[in-house]
């Protein structure tokens, strides 16, 4: 059991002996960590499983969603994505490509999952950004570039499906401006597209890729050719390179030229174009991430920033995930670590409950597999094995109080009432709820007065994972039934005697949520304003920081 208590010990000023902040400032600048996103079925699953298959961090790529051989996708592990083939839960990957450890963060496309989403993002320092070039620009991908812009976070975008009749590419690259007011830098240009790709354009080096369609190469295995002006190029491709040349200069006069700057405030994005399933182009966007995407950055905590070299170890959770892996049946805290040097078996302070926990049993992620991590730095993103007392948002460090900010829950729009058929199974029940709700899956709402739990969610697909999860999971079968609430507030005060005469006297639409916070579930619009004008002495939220 490694998550048990022990006492808490003044933390000593030496750093973990041996290393030092050389060593730190090194393993620090070779991290790499970042976020995939897009709508969904525009490629991000196939092109993460190419992403791995290219490091060399597996061997043979399975078919996508397994819909075609029976093999699963690395990145897909939960029955019910490959069932309804959309990505339920984010998954966390760590592999190497070129002397550097590169994490990787999955998130759900889908919009009823946007909540797990953006908490996924406050934990990268930069993200991926896949396109369906036959579709351009889709509802998801605004709204996911949306909350990347929250925080600056730098976008590479790799334009897919290139094998596929596209769209114009100058034309997508427009879209991308205007819809989502980013600028665009070109670093790579097809060549024809659908039946005749003929391959890519590297802008900045002048080389030709040549194109060549099969799923499952490794790596390198495409053919470069030096130079636009290469006359090996035009006797294979007459007709394409006309086309090319004349695109190429359109692009080089039209579009902005690649500035690193601009890309590391958020406000350019390189794009290359190629084809996730052929493996095509993979590689250009490691070595875009390897080269110009940042490194962990400093990372505000409230008392002060911290800095990612700094000898000691800090990091918060961002997502808790039950039963990822059905044969140990545990939950898994995500923690990003933001400074220092974790160690197996170190004693570090979780400063919610002011404990000290001791962490000798951490993983780090392989897709669905796992291993034991002896250290880790600034941007790893780490599981702690988590009995039920580590929530979303829970800042660690060796002993300072430092609190990392800017994880936030938002208020649900989505009510439903739980019964279940058996009512023997109460207890799993509520187990599998309150689990779930600390997971952020759905939240949880427990009313002071009345038996009934109320679930809110902010898309209502969260509701079927929860049932699918509970009947699987926790072997409950519960039914969902509608709900007359219609919103929820978190509400705090420092007037602690409102708080309790609002509790006592509205008990059936006072609750508290999964992780303790007092909420008003209100039964409409009007309902809530009058409930905020008669108690003028409470706050009410539509947002809940985790503090
Ligand atoms: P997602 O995670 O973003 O939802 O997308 P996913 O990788 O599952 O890809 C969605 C579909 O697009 C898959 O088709 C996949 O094979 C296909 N795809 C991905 N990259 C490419 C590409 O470079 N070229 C082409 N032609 N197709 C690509 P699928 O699972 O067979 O199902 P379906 O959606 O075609 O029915």
């Amino acid at each position: 059991d490694t998550d048990t208590a022990v006492p808490i010990l003044e933390s000593t000023d030496s750093a973990p002996a041996g290393k030092s902040s050389a060593v730190i400032a090194n393993e620090v600048a070779r991290r790499r960590t970042f976020g995939i996103i897009s709508h969904p079925d525009a490629g991000k699953t196939t092109l993460t499983e190419k992403l791995l298959l290219f490091s060399g961090a597996i061997q043979l790529a399975g078919t996508v969603k397994g819909r075609k051989s029976g093999r699963h996708a690395t990145s897909d592990w939960m029955d019910i994505e490959k069932q309804r083939g959309i990505s339920v839960a984010s998954s966390v990957m760590q592999f190497e490509f070129r002397d550097h450890v590169i994490n990787l963060l999955d998130t759900p496309g889908h919009q009823d999952f946007s909540e797990d989403t953006y908490r996924v993002l406050t934990a990268v320092d930069s993200a991926l950004m896949v396109i369906d070039a036959a579709k351009g620009v889709e509802t998801q991908t605004i709204k996911l570039l949306d909350v990347c812009r929250m925080r600056n976070t730098p976008i590479v975008t790799f334009m897919n499906k290139l094998d596929r009749e596209t769209r114009d590419p100058l034309e997508l690259l427009d879209e991308l401006e205007s819809v989502l007011k980013i600028e665009c830098a070109p670093v790579t240009w097809p060549i024809g597209m659908g039946k005749n790709f003929r391959g890519v354009y590297h802008l900045l080096n002048d080389e030709i890729m040549l194109f060549k369609a099969g799923e499952e190469k490794a790596d390198g295995a495409f053919e470069i050719l030096k130079g636009i002006d290469n006359p090996k190029l035009a006797e294979m491709f007459p007709l394409e390179i006309e086309q090319l040349k004349m695109e190429v200069e359109l692009v080089h006069g039209a579009s902005h030229p690649f500035d690193i700057e601009r890309f590391l405030a958020g406000v350019q994005t390189p794009v290359f174009f190629g084809s996730a399933i052929n493996n095509f182009g993979v590689r250009e966007i490691l070595s875009a991430l390897v080269d110009w995407a940042p490194g962990p950055r400093e990372r505000d905590a409230t008392v002060r920033a911290v800095e990612p070299g700094e000898p000691k170890f800090s990091g918060f959770v961002f997502k808790i995930q039950a039963n990822m892996d059905p044969a140990h049946r545990d939950r898994i805290a995500f923690l990003r670590v933001c400074s220092g040097r974790f160690e197996k078996g170190m004693k570090v302070k979780h400063l919610r409950l002011g404990r000290e926990v001791k962490l000798s049993s951490v993983v780090t992620f392989m897709a669905s597999s796992r291993e034991q991590v002896e250290e880790a730095y600034a941007g790893d993103i780490i599981g702690l094995p988590n009995h039920g007392n580590m929530q979303i948002g829970d800042s660690f460090s060796e002993g300072e109080m430092l609190t990392f900010t800017g994880i936030p829950y938002f208020a649900p729009d989505l009510f439903r009432t739980v019964r279940i058929r058996n009512p023997l199974k109460m207890k799993q029940l509520h187990k599998g709820l309150q689990q779930l709700g600390e997971e952020g899956a759905v939240q949880v709402f427990k009313p002071v007065l009345g038996a009934d739990l109320i679930l809110g969610a902010v898309g209502v697909l969260q509701f079927e994972v929860v049932a699918s999860r509970l009947l699987n999971e926790y072997g409950v079968d519960a039914v969902f039934e509608g709900s007359s609430i219609s919103s929820a507030r978190w509400v705090s005060s420092d007037d602690k005697k409102s708080l309790a005469d609002f509790e006592t006297q509205l008990g059936h639409n006072v609750a508290y949520d999964a992780a303790g916070n007092l909420a008003y579930l209100a039964t409409s619009g009007v309902n809530l304003r009058l409930t905020q004008e008669r108690w003028p002495k409470l706050t009410f939220h539509a947002t809940r920081e985790h503090a």
